[in-house]
């Protein structure tokens, strides 16, 4: 395993094929898919394609989700951190982007706020990003609201696939200087 950054409360580290199945009984729940425009796995092999694809965007981008491990049980939580994108979204691409899908045992926790503010840093620092993005369903409170708290501010609406009523919100290198500066 390359990759592991630690925060209080988890470890964050590259998808692995053993994963697998920790990984579909996470998304393979109808609930975790309610705002998210696609549906909830059916198979193993579904899983397990998943974790080969984020496994090569580590070796085409140097970066892609990460592994969420509670530090206290080493149970699996789900995955967060960022993604590079490629494809064209809300009339951007070539974009950093963070996003959290968590197992809804661990929601509520504060823990897709913890992840994603380790993956900022990661991106503002290591990967010397100038901005990140993040989208979610305009319904989706709950990671509408993660993104607030990790300082991201609202840019506009748009419709996702012309289909899907989205919003979309980024924090700039600066804007997340000043958050950092403001919390210590
Ligand atoms: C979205 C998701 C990652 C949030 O995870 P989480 O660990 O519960 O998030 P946190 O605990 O860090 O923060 C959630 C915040 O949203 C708030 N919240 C939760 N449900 C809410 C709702 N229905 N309306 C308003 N706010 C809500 C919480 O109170 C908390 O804010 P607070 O700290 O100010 O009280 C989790 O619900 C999830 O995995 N959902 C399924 C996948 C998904 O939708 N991913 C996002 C795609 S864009």
């Amino acid at each position: 395993m390359k990759f592991i950054i630690e925060t209080q409360n988890l470890i964050l580290r590259d998808f692995t094929n053993d994963d697998v199945h920790d990984y579909f009984a996470m998304d393979s729940l109808p609930i975790v898919h309610r705002y998210l425009g696609d549906n909830p796995l059916q198979s193993l092999e579904q899983a397990t394609y998943i974790i080969e694809k984020v496994r090569n965007q580590y070796e085409q981008y140097g970066i892609g989700r990460w592994t969420v491990i509670e530090k206290s049980t080493g149970k699996y939580v789900g995955w967060s951190g960022l993604k590079f994108l490629t494809e064209i979204e809300n009339n951007r691409s070539e974009y950093y982007d963070v996003g959290y899908r968590l197992h809804p045992d661990f929601w509520g926790k504060g823990y897709a706020t913890e992840s994603a503010q380790a993956a900022l840093e990661y991106g503002f620092t290591t990967l010397v990003a100038e901005n990140i993005a993040g989208s979610c369903h305009k319904e989706n409170h709950a990671s509408k609201r993660v993104l607030e708290k990790c300082g991201l501010r609202f840019i506009n609406s748009y419709l996702w696939d012309n289909t899907i009523p989205c919003l979309w919100l980024e924090i700039t290198k600066d804007e997340w200087l000043n958050t950092v500066k403001i919390k210590s």
